[in-house]
């Protein structure tokens, strides 16, 4: 059976689904693996490497494919010109794509969204939001290093001493962590706020000091945060409005699966920051924590430079595309039945594609099955409720 590489298409997309160097794992499950020309070029990857690794590169992969994986999701043309019954596994943010989830559904592809797989301890190795997260995180932290024109860690040198760079962090899920980490390597004093009441211990184990508010707890379903009533909002801003003045460098991560991303600073919290100030929005592409902040931008709010995130892991091409890749081979692993096994007959000794349905990953992380919408909360929003006495 035949896997497909895309050279991916969406604009500053710059991470390739499969690196050359995992080749040889889908080769060693018994797939031949197609290259489109050109796919790794972004991540600086050349075409030799991959058929030195063992794959084919080939401009009709697509159409000739089993299985296509790809970063972000195929575009409707791509989706037309899929083999019948051929499978896709990408990141795929049902709620904004919900016409391309139809054509997957018509053209009866079975596709995989990376977002949907299950946050179990066995999914960890598949679990490609937290691997791109933790690109983003250090990106972050990185880029408000460069843009902050002061030292990050205390110097005492003959001189005299240079106080280290104050930084607060606010959410501090996979993202957050991985900027109070890297912050604190750079040698800052790091303070981090987040909703969830285990954070604040993960906070401290990162060595930065936990900002605690005399507020509730916001945990959710799955150990995610819940989106914060206005009221409570208004006051977190009030309390956090300090935090926020004192600090050369903020950086924001927060995010509510399915919600646009909350608001937590104001401009006026910016505006009072002092000059020369940095912040570092993650989450602009999705609403925003930071108001003012736009993706892809620096926008200038007072004294404050700001920083909006648009696709931050494409930022880091190399080792996000490494990270995904290997998220990508873990799930396909799961999915592939040996020799012997699911419906392997045929398969010329190599395993075959053959997800089980029954397993709590493989039915969360699909999308679309045979001609069916398989993520209730999706089917729901492009075919309206399930008449009762129906099977899915
Ligand atoms: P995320 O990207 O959805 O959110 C980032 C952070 O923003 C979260 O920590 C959230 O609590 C915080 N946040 C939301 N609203 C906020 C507000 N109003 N103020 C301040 N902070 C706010 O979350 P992410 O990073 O994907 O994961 C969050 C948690 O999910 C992890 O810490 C962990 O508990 C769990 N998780 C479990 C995994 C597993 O079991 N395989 C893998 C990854 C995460």
């Amino acid at each position: 059976m035949r896997v497909a590489v895309v050279r991916e298409t969406r604009e500053g997309e710059t991470r390739v689904a499969i690196v050359p160097e995992l080749v040889g794992k889908l080769t060693g499950l018994g797939y031949d693996v197609a290259v489109e020309p050109g796919a790794g070029t972004h991540a600086l990857l050349a075409d030799e490497d991959y058929t030195e690794a063992g794959a084919v590169i080939d401009a009709e992969a697509l159409p000739t494919a089993d299985v296509v994986v790809s970063v972000q999701p195929l575009g409707p043309d791509a989706v037309r010109r899929l083999k019948r019954g051929a499978a896709t596994v990408s990141f795929l943010p049902v709620n904004q794509e919900l016409s391309l989830v139809a054509d997957l559904r018509d053209v009866g592809a079975t596709s995989f969204a990376m977002e949907l797989v299950p946050r179990i301890s066995r999914a960890q190795s598949m679990d490609a939001l937290s691997s791109q997260a933790l690109v983003s995180g250090y990106r972050c932290a990185i880029v408000a290093a460069g843009m902050l024109r002061r030292f990050f860690p205390l110097n005492m040198t003959a001189a005299g001493t240079v106080q280290p760079a104050e930084i607060v962090v606010l959410g501090a899920g996979v993202a957050g962590l991985q900027a109070i980490a890297t912050c604190k390597r750079l040698g800052a004093v790091v303070k981090a706020y987040d909703v969830r009441a285990a954070a604040a211990e993960e906070i401290r184990s990162m060595g930065a000091k936990a900002i605690e508010l005399e507020l509730e707890t916001l945990e959710g379903a799955g150990g995610y945060a819940r989106e914060m009533t206005e009221d409570r909002a208004a006051r977190q801003m009030e309390l956090l409005a300090p935090y926020v003045a004192e600090a050369d460098a903020l950086i924001t991560t927060a995010a509510v699966p399915g919600r646009t991303a909350p608001r937590l600073v104001t401009a006026a919290m910016v505006e009072a920051m002092r000059p020369g100030s940095v912040v570092v929005d993650l989450a602009a592409e999705s609403g925003g924590n930071v108001e003012g902040a736009v993706a892809g931008e620096v926008t200038r709010i007072g004294n404050a430079s700001v920083w909006g995130g648009r696709n931050v892991p494409a930022q880091m091409p190399g080792p996000a595309s490494k990270l995904y890749a290997q998220n990508i081979v873990n799930l396909l692993t799961l999915m592939t039945a040996k020799p012997g096994e699911g419906d392997a007959a045929g398969s010329g000794g190599g395993g075959v594609f053959a997800p089980d349905f029954e397993d709590e990953i493989v039915a969360g992380a699909c999308v679309t099955h045979d001609g069916a919408i398989r993520h209730e909360p999706t089917r729901h929003q492009i075919e309206g409720p399930a008449i009762e006495g129906e099977t899915q």
